[in-house]
């Protein structure tokens, strides 16, 4: 599968070996990819990375990196307790595990719980708990002795989502009130579900809240105020950052040329095409229906100007084949109506995304509604100075700059029109296109990298030890 096409043979030893090692590891990545991510092939974190792996080995290390402080340098020897509401490949809990790998290269001593602890192991929860292990991540359950001594000994105890409240209850009882002054608690969701008392009873008495975007810790502000009638505890607002192994693909050019021809060959779309994607898993909120229905205005204002473009494409990452929903079908009903099906790709849910970030000319950000509290993909895509057409609402609006990095437009139906003009402003300048890519790309060096989220963290860490320090002390 990852033949090389004969025009690639380079000049240089070296760059042939990089190429092997490259063909190699992105034909496995595109093996998982295509089995699908609940096939424990993990392919976001582990295949990707391991053609960045490979490069690494042929490049002198980073001088800058090494020298430069690691933030979270205070947190040596810290007890530290993350509890998480799911063990899986979606974004909070991985997110999590993330801030583990980050503390345990801080020297830091990290337990990790899942809670409600899943009903029974897969291959996808028995590969996460490898690679904590593998780590040096420490995996208790979440009951039991063990885990209550470890949160009344821990130095600070993370809770990941609002859902993970309910572990307090649950778990600690009566012993809650003495860990809610080392309490940190990470949101990441906006949805009104999690507005329940059941889940953040304690909230207004933990020693901090830490929420991915501005607008979605004012929501939180508003509605816990406002339908729970609870207060926010202090509020730190922490923009998330790109992971290495994601920056690493992203930085070289070669592994984005390889990923780039397998997935456009794999979707029958030329080099010469225009290829614009939407990456969220497939459903209302996330705004596929819209996109296709901007996608499709778009090209009728292609025609009717009588643009002179290349093939327009669309491609949505992220369905669900198994679970062929009312939404899905629509999306598909759709595109047969309107006559464009070999314009618009399908492909299943997957958590290797750097592959189709390499491949696209454009990401589409659509979500509805208040959108996205943050959204990574944005960021991600930014990375590999793609511009960005995004809803103006949520996280996007703190990461798109209009104009510049992209284009934002309503959301709702008024969004469609304004979208399909961007879609046709973006396919008819390439210059444009470009430059709000490399933008994008520099916006992401400047403060959306996996350091900066690590120095915003360390901060809000420092201010909630001291916190608890003093609660201690009093
Ligand atoms: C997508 O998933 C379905 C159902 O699991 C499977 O039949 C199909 O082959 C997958 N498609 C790709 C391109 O992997
Ligand atoms: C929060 O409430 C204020 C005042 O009512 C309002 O202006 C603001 O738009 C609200 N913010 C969010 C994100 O809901
Ligand atoms: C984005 O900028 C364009 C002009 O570049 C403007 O027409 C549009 O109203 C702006 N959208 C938002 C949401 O600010």
């Amino acid at each position: 599968m990852a033949k090389p096409a004969a025009g690639w043979i380079p000049l240089h030893s070296k760059g042939f070996v990089l190429l092997l090692l490259l063909a190699l590891s992105v034909s496995t990545a595109l093996i998982c990819l295509i089995r699908g991510a609940s096939d424990a092939c993990d392919p976001r974190r582990d295949r990707v990375p391991a053609t960045a792996d490979s490069v690494r080995l042929l490049r002198t290390p980073d001088p800058e990196s090494a020298v430069r402080k690691n933030p979270l340098g205070f947190m040596r020897a810290k007890l530290v307790l993350l509890v998480s509401h799911e063990l899986s490949l979606s974004g909070g809990p991985l997110l999590l595990m993330e801030l583990a790998f980050l503390l345990r290269t801080a020297g830091s001593q990290v337990v990790w719980i899942t809670y409600p602890k899943y009903e029974e192991k897969n291959e996808v929860t028995y590969s996460l708990e490898h690679k904590m292990l593998n780590r040096g991540v420490q995996v208790y359950s979440a009951k039991g002795q063990e885990t209550i001594d470890t949160a009344i000994k821990a130095d600070l105890i993370i809770l990941n989502t609002a859902v993970a409240g309910k572990w307090l209850d649950a778990v600690l009882k009566e012993r809650v009130p003495q860990v809610l002054p080392k309490v940190l608690w990470w949101i990441h969701e906006m949805r009104g579900h999690y507005f329940k008392l059941e889940y953040v009873k304690h909230l207004p008495f933990v020693s901090g809240a830490m929420i991915d975007s501005h607008v979605t810790a004012e929501y939180w502000k508003n509605r816990t105020h406002d339908r729970l009638k609870i207060q926010m505890p202090h509020t730190y607002v922490v923009h998330l950052g790109n992971s290495k192994d994601l920056m690493e693909v992203a930085e070289d050019s070669v592994a984005r040329r390889v990923l780039r021809e397998h997935i456009r060959e794999s979707l029958g779309v030329r080099s010469e095409d225009l290829l614009f994607a939407i990456i969220n898993s497939v459903s209302r909120g996330k705004g596929q229906d819209l996109f296709l229905h901007s996608f499709y205005e778009g090209l009728q204002l292609i025609k009717e100007q009588k643009l002179q473009l290349p093939m327009m494409h669309a491609v949505i990452v992220g369905s669900d084949m198994n679970a062929q929903t009312k939404f899905e079908t629509e999306l598909r009903d759709f595109i047969l109506k309107k006559g464009i099906q070999d314009h618009v790709h399908f492909v299943n849910k997957t958590l290797a995304v750097s592959p189709y970030l390499a491949a696209i000319d454009v990401l589409v950000q659509n979500s509805q509604a208040r959108g996205e509290c943050f959204g990574r993909i944005t960021i991600e895509a930014m990375a590999f100075q793609l511009p960005v057409l995004g809803t103006a609402a949520g996280g996007t609006t703190e990461i798109v700059v209009n104009g510049s990095t992209g284009f934002l437009h309503p959301v709702g139906k008024e969004g469609v029109i304004p979208l399909a003009k961007n879609i046709v402003q973006l396919a008819a300048h390439v210059e444009q296109r470009l430059t709000m890519g490399r933008k994008g790309y520099e916006r992401v060096r400047e403060r959306f990298m996996e350091q900066h989220m690590a120095e915003r963290i360390a901060s809000v860490l420092k201010e909630v030890l001291k916190n608890s320090m003093a609660h201690s002390h009093a």
